[in-house]
């Protein structure tokens, strides 16, 4: 291809505005070719030294923060399981045995899936880790989140639907450099299941070296997607998310899910929720019962901050998946609201979305509107499905911008939220422009438990300060 290696730009930065909808940002940009960077690429390089670790992550491995999962595969034979860590490099005090695992997907067969829970950590520490043998053995770190803690500021990154392309590379780099310390993801990681029999298997292999270079020093908070499904009668292949459940443990466990689909962490002052848009969450169903229960568990003295992760948007105005989670929404917006749920991030479309404060909760079937309307108790529902996956962007959004629609653009990118105190947040929407991370959609997020007239009041007895406009702030050119 002609623009291999190459994007040029334009540079429309025009907004149209329609009535008292939002903004469609009419910015352009060819982008990298939409194909997936060859396997000989440096990106996928496997480490060098025999049966050496590879595809190296590690993600929450508790409720509360002072656990991690560290998971890597092994090549040539089993090896050991063992991590060795400790508070400095090189002096690994201690050591923390694991399990190892393998699969077959069509005649594709895995290497040996090391899982190593590692537990007693002390918050807010920088550990370093080492595993693998003798020169074969690889080193790494990581830091430990704060206390649970209502005012613990904290930086989460958040990205969907990567892939690994040049444009999901052009994502991680941004990523990288945003000071962000752990990732909420969105689900649809590789991209695997776009190619056929043993070509699967070997691509969730370079994609879990090609995301190493974070994941293995900072946690990923994992959600699945519709990718990760991977049904494939054809190739003897029917046990959904069977490559994603063998490589990517979440801590299920931890909050009593019966499922690692769908679960729930606190990590400093957020109590983040992930559930699984592509498992069962009707009525009575075994996800529906676990999510009741859990916004229970819900305390926002402690965790003011209610995220919540999914894969399909409830509110999306692009022409892909128009509509897809309508089911979900019918099942638990009320919760949502009822709950005062903060923000919800979503994936799947492959283009970039915020919503305003809205909810369409009032419909039922023997009557009432059926349009969302504004709603201060609702979630902003945030759609970031650009990490820039085989598919390329979904560039068609709805005409005109509905009004629940407060900013769109089919760009490639990532987000970031960075969490100052109990009351505000800040969150950034950031393009992959042309090489340069570039903030396009930002605004102060203000908490939705202690931005209560009633809780303000509280708080200001308690000689905190906090100033509160209730109006996001759009970042324009
Ligand atoms: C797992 O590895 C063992 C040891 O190499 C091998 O005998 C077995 O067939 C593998 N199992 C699968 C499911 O690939
Ligand atoms: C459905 O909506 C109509 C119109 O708003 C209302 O009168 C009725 O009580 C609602 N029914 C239920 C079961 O919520
Ligand atoms: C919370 O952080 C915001 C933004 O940095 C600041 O303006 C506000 O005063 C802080 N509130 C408290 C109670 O510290
Ligand atoms: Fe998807």
């Amino acid at each position: 291809m002609l623009l291999h290696l190459l994007f040029s730009l334009s540079l429309v930065l025009t907004f149209i505005e329609n009535g008292n909808a939002g903004i469609t940002s009419a910015f352009v940009r060819t982008q990298w070719p939409s194909v997936d960077i060859p396997l000989a690429n440096e990106v996928f390089a496997v480490p060098k030294g025999y049966n050496a670790p590879q595809q190296v992550h590690i993600t929450q491995g508790d409720y509360d923060g002072k656990a991690v999962i560290i998971s890597w595969i092994t090549p040539d034979e089993p090896g050991s399981s063992q991590v060795r860590y400790g508070l400095s490099e090189g002096k690994y005090d201690f050591t923390a045995e694991g399990t190892v695992t393998n699969y077959t997907f069509y005649n594709y067969k895995s290497g040996y899936i090391h899982q190593c829970l590692v537990t007693g950590l002390q918050y807010d520490t920088k550990y370093y880790y080492e595993i693998g043998k003798g020169d074969s053995a690889r080193k790494f770190w990581f830091e430990t989140p704060p206390e649970v803690d209502p005012d613990a500021s904290y930086k989460f990154g958040i990205i969907g639907d990567l892939g690994q392309t040049y444009n999901s590379l052009s994502t991680l780099q941004h990523y990288m450099q945003s000071g962000a310390k752990s990732v909420l993801f969105v689900g649809d990681l590789s991209y695997a299941d776009r190619y056929e029999y043993n070509d699967v298997g070997v691509r969730w292999d370079t994609w879990g070296r090609f995301v190493e270079q974070s994941a293995a020093y900072q946690p990923w908070i994992w959600s699945a997607g519709n990718h990760e499904i991977e049904f494939f009668p054809n190739m003897g292949e029917v046990v959904p998310f069977k490559s994603f459940l063998y490589r990517y443990p979440t801590p299920y466990q931890a909050s009593r899910s019966s499922n690692p689909l769908w679960y729930a962490i606190r990590r400093a002052s957020a109590h983040i929720i992930v559930l699984s848009s592509y498992s069962p969450f009707v009525k009575y169903t075994p996800q529906w019962h676990w999510l009741k229960q859990e916004l229970k568990n819900v305390n926002r003295e402690k965790t003011p901050w209610l995220i919540v992760l999914m894969h399909v948007p409830i509110y999306n105005s692009n022409e892909a998946h128009f509509m897809e989670g309508e089911s979900m929404r019918s099942v638990f917006e009320r919760w949502f609201i009822k709950h005062r749920v903060d923000v919800i991030f979503a994936g799947h479309v492959h283009a970039y979305e915020r919503s305003y404060r809205i909810s369409n909760i009032h419909y039922n079937v023997s009557g009432g509107d059926a349009y969302p309307v504004p709603d201060k108790t609702a979630p902003i529902y945030i759609t970031v499905g650009d990490g820039g996956n085989q598919e390329g962007l979904a560039s068609r959004f709805r005409d005109p911008q509905p009004d629940y629609s407060a900013f769109r653009e089919a760009s490639y990118g990532h987000s970031t939220l960075e969490i100052k105190n109990r009351t505000h947040a800040f969150y950034h929407w950031n393009r992959n422009d042309d090489g340069n991370k570039v903030t396009t959609d930002s605004f102060t997020l203000h908490n939705q438990y202690w931005g209560s007239a009633r809780r303000r009041r509280k708080l200001n007895k308690n000689h905190l300060h906090s100033v509160i406009s209730e109006r996001p702030s759009i970042a324009r050119f």
